[in-house]
C-alpha cells in the first residue's frame, strides 16, 4: 500500500509516542511504593483507645470522661475461677493501701474491669459481682463488637473454651493490668499475678501528691 512521505511520518511520530508511554509506565511500574499511609512502631506501645461501653448501673461510658483519671484497666469476666478475683482483689487492695497513706493519690486512680465474657455479663451480673472489690471499680461491658473492639485497643486476647466436664464454658484471656496515664496513654502495665505492694509502688512513681 503505497503511503505518502506525510503519513509515514505521522505514523513515525505516532509509534515514538506509544514507545515512550510505554517506557514511562514500566519505570514508574517498578518504582517502590511511597512510604506512608501506616505508622510504624515509633516505641511507645500502642495500647489503650476510645471505648464506648455500660457500666454495672446501665450508665454509658466513654473512656474521655476518664481524662485527668489514672485508669487500671483489667479485662477478665465474673465466671473466671481464679486469676480474676486475685488480680482484682490485688488493684482493689493497692488503691486502698494508697489511700491510707494520701487519700488524695489513692482519689486520682480509676479501676476499671471490662468483661471478655459479655453473654453471661450483663450488667446485673457486673453489679453483684463488683461489690465484691473496690467500691469506686468501674464495671463495664456491651455487646460483643463494643468488647472486641476495646479488647484489640488493649491488645488483649479472649477465647470461649469448651470444657466437657463442666456445665458452662471458661473464658481463655490475656491476664494483664494496664496503667493508662491522665491523658489516657498507656504508662506501663502490672502482671495479675502483681502483689497489692508492686502495684503500689508502680503508682507512686507515677502519681503526684
Ligand atoms: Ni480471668
Amino acid at each position: 500500500m503505497p503511503t505518502s512521505p506525510l503519513v509515514r511520518a505521522v505514523l513515525i511520530f505516532v509509534i515514538g509516542l506509544l514507545v515512550l508511554a510505554g517506557g514511562a509506565a514500566a519505570y514508574l511500574w517498578t518504582l517502590p511504593p511511597k512510604p506512608g499511609g501506616y505508622v510504624s512502631s515509633s516505641g511507645t506501645a500502642l495500647v489503650g483507645g476510645p471505648f464506648e461501653l455500660i457500666d454495672q448501673t446501665g450508665a454509658v461510658r466513654r473512656d474521655g470522661e476518664f481524662r485527668g483519671q489514672f485508669m487500671l484497666v483489667y479485662f477478665g469476666y465474673t465466671y473466671c475461677p481464679d486469676v480474676c478475683p486475685v488480680s482484682l482483689t490485688n488493684m482493689s487492695t493497692a488503691i486502698d493501701m494508697l489511700g491510707d497513706s494520701d487519700p488524695s493519690l489513692a482519689d486520682q486512680v480509676t479501676p476499671i474491669f471490662i468483661t471478655v465474657d459479655p453473654d453471661r455479663d450483663d450488667t446485673a451480673a457486673l453489679a453483684a459481682y463488683a461489690e465484691h472489690f473496690h467500691p469506686r471499680l468501674v464495671a463495664l461491658t456491651g455487646d460483643m463488637d463494643q468488647i472486641s473492639a476495646a479488647a484489640k485497643a488493649y491488645r488483649v486476647y479472649f477465647a470461649k473454651v469448651e470444657d466437657d466436664s463442666a456445665s458452662d464454658y471458661l473464658v481463655d484471656h490475656s491476664a494483664i493490668i494496664y496503667l493508662m496515664g491522665s491523658d489516657g496513654a498507656y504508662i506501663s502495665h502490672f502482671p495479675h499475678n502483681a502483689t497489692p505492694e508492686e502495684i503500689v509502688s508502680g503508682l507512686r512513681r507515677r502519681l503526684t501528691s
